[in-house]
C-alpha cells in the first residue's frame, strides 16, 4: 500500500484497518490544519509510562512522592494506587462496575490531598523535584502545534495545576494550550482547601466535554480531530465537538500489552505499544500541515 506517512508501519504501531486510517488522514489533508484540532489526555498520554525499567508518575503521584505531603499521607495514597489501578485497567470489568470505584478512588485522594493543607508555593518544587517526563518528541509536538496555530485541549483527570505546571517547566505550555482538569484550590494564605468544580475522573470525561460548550463551540470551524490517550475512557474526550467531520484516534498501550491488544485496536485507530515517543503523531501533524 502506499505509504503516506511511513512511520505508521513500524512494529509498534498497530492498527486494525490502515486503510481506513489512510482514508481519515487523506479527508484531513485536504480540508488543511486550519480545520484541525488535536485534544490530549495528560498522564501517561503525554507523559511516559516508565523510564529505565521505573514507573513514572501522574500528577496525583508527584505530589505523592513530594515533601509537601506526610509519610502517612504517601502510604494511604500509594495504598489507594495499588487498589485502584488494577480496576482502571482491568478490562474484564463492565465500565459501569468500575465507574463508581473510580469515583471512591478521586475522591478519597483529593480528600486526602486537602487534609495534608499543601501550599501553592510548594508544586512548582514538587514537579522540579520530580521523575515526570513528557514522552521523546514533545518539543516538536508542542511547538509545531503553536506553529501552525492548531489548538490543543489537554483533558486531563489528573491535577490541572500540576500538569501545567510541568509543561510550564519544560518551556512549552504555549497559548494555543487550553486545559480542562482537576484545579485546586487555594485560600487566602494560599493552602489548599479543596478542589474547583465537578469532578473528573477517568470514566466521566464526556460529561466533562459537555460542560465545556463554549470551548468546543469556539472550535466550532475545526471539525477535524486528532485525539490521544491511553485509557479507554479517553476515548469520551471528543464528545463536546461540534460538527465533527473526522477524526483520528491515537491510542497509548502502556501496559498489559497482551489482554488488551484486542480491545485498544477496536476502539483506537492506532495503537501504539510500548511507551512509545510522540514519533507518530508528530509525523501525523506533519503530514497534516504540509511540513516535510
Ligand atoms: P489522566 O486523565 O491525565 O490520564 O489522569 C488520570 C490518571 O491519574 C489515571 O491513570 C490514574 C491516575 N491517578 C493516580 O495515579 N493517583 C491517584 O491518586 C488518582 C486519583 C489517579
Ligand atoms: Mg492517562
Amino acid at each position: 500500500m502506499k505509504t503516506m506517512i511511513p512511520e505508521l508501519s513500524s512494529e509498534s504501531v498497530w492498527m486494525k484497518d490502515r486503510q481506513r486510517v489512510e482514508e481519515i488522514l487523506q479527508s484531513m489533508s485536504k480540508d488543511g490544519s486550519n480545520t484541525l484540532q488535536v485534544i490530549s489526555d495528560f498522564d501517561l498520554t503525554l507523559t511516559r509510562f516508565s523510564y529505565n525499567g521505573k514507573r513514572c508518575p501522574t500528577c496525583h503521584n508527584i505530589l505523592e512522592g513530594s515533601n509537601a505531603i506526610s509519610n502517612e499521607a504517601r502510604q494511604t495514597l500509594d495504598d489507594l494506587l495499588h487498589t485502584y489501578y488494577p480496576i482502571e485497567i482491568d478490562i474484564s470489568r463492565p465500565v459501569e462496575e468500575k465507574l463508581p470505584l473510580m469515583v471512591e478512588w478521586w475522591t478519597k485522594a483529593h480528600e486526602l490531598l486537602v487534609q495534608q493543607r499543601i501550599k501553592k508555593d510548594e508544586l512548582a518544587e514538587a514537579v522540579r523535584q520530580s521523575e515526570a517526563r513528557l514522552r521523546e518528541g514533545y518539543e516538536c509536538f508542542f511547538d509545531c502545534l503553536h506553529e501552525h496555530a492548531i489548538p490543543l485541549l489537554i483533558f486531563s483527570a489528573g491535577i490541572g495545576d500540576i500538569l501545567e505546571e510541568v509543561i510550564r517547566q519544560a518551556n512549552v505550555f504555549h497559548p494555543n494550550v487550553k486545559v480542562i482538569s482537576n484545579y485546586m484550590d487555594f485560600d487566602e494564605s494560599g493552602i489548599l482547601r479543596a478542589f474547583k468544580g465537578e469532578l473528573i475522573h477517568i470514566y466521566n470525561k464526556r460529561e466533562g466535554a459537555l460542560l465545556n460548550t463554549g470551548h468546543f463551540e469556539e472550535l466550532r470551524s475545526r471539525p477535524n480531530v486528532l485525539l490521544m490517550g491511553d485509557s479507554l475512557g479517553d476515548l469520551d474526550m471528543a464528545d463536546g465537538v461540534q460538527d465533527m467531520k473526522n477524526i483520528l484516534k491515537i491510542g497509548f498501550l502502556n501496559d498489559k500489552l497482551k489482554e488488551r491488544k484486542q480491545s485498544y485496536m477496536d476502539s483506537y485507530d492506532v495503537v501504539l505499544v510500548g511507551d512509545a515517543s510522540l514519533e507518530v503523531p508528530n509525523a501525523v501533524i506533519r503530514f497534516l500541515t504540509g511540513n516535510k
